[in-house]
């Protein structure tokens, strides 16, 4: 099978230029001007953007959590996730209490021969016990034997699934090891628990006090910690959701010294400020993730990080839970309120619209953010993340004129609710490719459940930091 995309603009992290795109099977053979090949399929792209498949490193489907379970599985996610121009996931594999680390990995595994995906999925493995069903043995085996190379600690969520420092300072140690990147939820748990139960002891029950018992120092402290014990340990480390001034900080500083340090930020902490958290008639909850949404003066900070390389990845840190039957658990107790918000579909849209057509990002940095340092800090380069020859045909055709209206009503998650309701956004993905394969042509799904594969992903490289991610 064989593909030609005609006249489209290329554009990657580095290069923006016009060209046809000829793709043999599941890879990019050629890229050059007036190609002269016959294809078995031709797609005209003249006006249109040309960019590699995003990735999004940071979701999580079908996730026990806070006492239900998160609404999209691996086929409803992914499909969404597609819509948006995504071409791969690392959803996180979390190890569940008593479980060992080959079981939880089985567990995952399961998920998605159960709900086959229709793009590509790796998987982080979340570590929540390094002392008992958790051995470090067998932490150490994944990046080599099963392709997971990228180890993930919360910091928070007391009493569930949160790690002291010993376990994470362990971690840390083994993936020095064994050539992984650990990632961290950065939040001081302790400290955000006791402010959680005296705000309670004192009747306050509402969403906006989700955002008032885990104030920024709280991230802060906790993203300063993490990074001084990764370089202790002499392990790198990725900060996940960074959603302050504060914690930008400790990233900043540690970037300067050169130490291996990267982190990310959320589409939703561009967007989302803490005063959605009062909308009535618990309406708020709809915003209750984790770290909550800030003050809004933090969204200027949070975009000069992205535009002046402090911020490696934009993700969506996709965790669906339907408002009408899973937010309202916390209806009378906001720390009962299931954490985590959709936003898998809206990420590019949100970042062309918003980023690039308003000046604050380029284009080219766009595809850094979502696509490029993704696939480098997750061991998916030159795979996956650029468009080159020899790089899997993972392709986004994307339409930089095309009008959408963002809404619960048509997006294709499983959840009730969208964070950007209503949102008039200028710039669409119009086609989409996973290894060759169109998934989705304008508003259809063309491509079946179990189109996309798991990804065995390479050990954490050394390049990487003179690759500038
Ligand atoms: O609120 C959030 N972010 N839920 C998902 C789990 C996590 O902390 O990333
Ligand atoms: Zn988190
Ligand atoms: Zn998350």
């Amino acid at each position: 099978m064989s593909v030609l995309i005609r006249d489209g603009r290329v554009i990657t992290a580095a290069d923006d230029y016009v060209a046809d795109v000829f793709i043999e099977d599941e890879t990019v053979s050629m890229i050059g001007h007036a190609l002269a090949v016959d294809a078995d399929h031709v797609i005209d792209a003249s006006g249109k953007y040309v960019l590699p498949g995003a990735i999004d490193p940071h979701t999580h489907m079908e996730m026990p959590f806070g006492g239900t379970v998160s609404c999209d599985d691996f086929t409803s996610g992914t499909t969404s996730a597609a819509f948006g121009g995504t071409t791969a996931i690392v959803d996180f594999c979390i190890q569940q209490p008593g479980q060992s680390i080959p079981d939880a990995l089985a567990m995952w595994h399961e998920k998605i021969e159960r709900c086959p995906p229709v793009i590509d999925v790796g998987f982080h493995l979340a570590v929540t016990d390094l002392r008992e069903a958790g051995r470090p043995e067998d932490l150490a085996r994944l990046p080599e034997e099963e392709g997971v190379t990228s180890f993930k600690l919360f910091m928070a969520y007391k009493g569930a699934i949160m790690v002291d420092d010993e376990t994470l300072f362990r971690t840390m140690q083994v993936a020095a090891g064994c050539g992984a990147l650990v990632m961290v939820h950065a939040e001081n748990g302790d400290a955000i628990d006791v402010l959680v139960k005296q705000a309670l002891a004192e009747g306050k029950t509402e969403p906006p006090w989700h955002a008032a018992t885990r104030p920024p120092i709280t991230e802060a402290e906790a993203t300063n910690r993490a990074i001084k014990l990764a370089h202790l340990a002499g392990c790198p480390l990725y900060v996940v959701h960074v959603s302050c001034q504060e914690a930008l900080e400790p990233v900043a500083s540690a970037r300067a010294a050169g130490w291996d340090v990267w982190a990310e930020t959320c589409t939703q902490y561009l967007f989302i400020d803490e005063h959605h958290l009062a909308e009535p008639d618990f309406a708020g909850a709809k915003y209750v993730f984790t770290p909550p949404p800030r003050p809004p003066e933090n969204q200027e900070h949070l975009w000069r990080a992205l535009a002046g390389g402090v911020l490696s990845a934009v993700t969506s840190d996709h965790c669906p839970f339907n408002w009408a039957t899973q937010k309202t658990l916390g209806r009378h107790d906001f720390s009962q309120i299931p954490n985590g918000g959709p936003g898998v579909e809206n990420r590019l849209h949100m970042l062309h619209h918003f980023g690039v057509r308003e000046g604050r990002l380029t284009m080219n940095q766009l595809v850094e953010l979502c696509c490029t340092n993704p696939a480098r800090l997750f061991g998916l380069y030159p795979r996956k993340g650029t468009l080159a020859v020899g790089s899997d045909a993972d392709i986004v055709i994307f339409d930089p004129d095309k009008p959408l209206t963002i809404s619960a009503a048509s997006h294709h998650s499983n959840v009730d609710y969208n964070l950007y309701e209503g949102t008039e956004v200028i710039g669409a993905p119009e086609v989409v490719l996973v290894r060759g394969q169109v998934v989705v042509e304008g508003d259809e799904l063309v491509a079946s459940p179990g189109t996309g594969r798991f990804l065995r992903r390479a050990p954490f490289g050394s390049e990487l930091a003179a690759a500038g991610a």
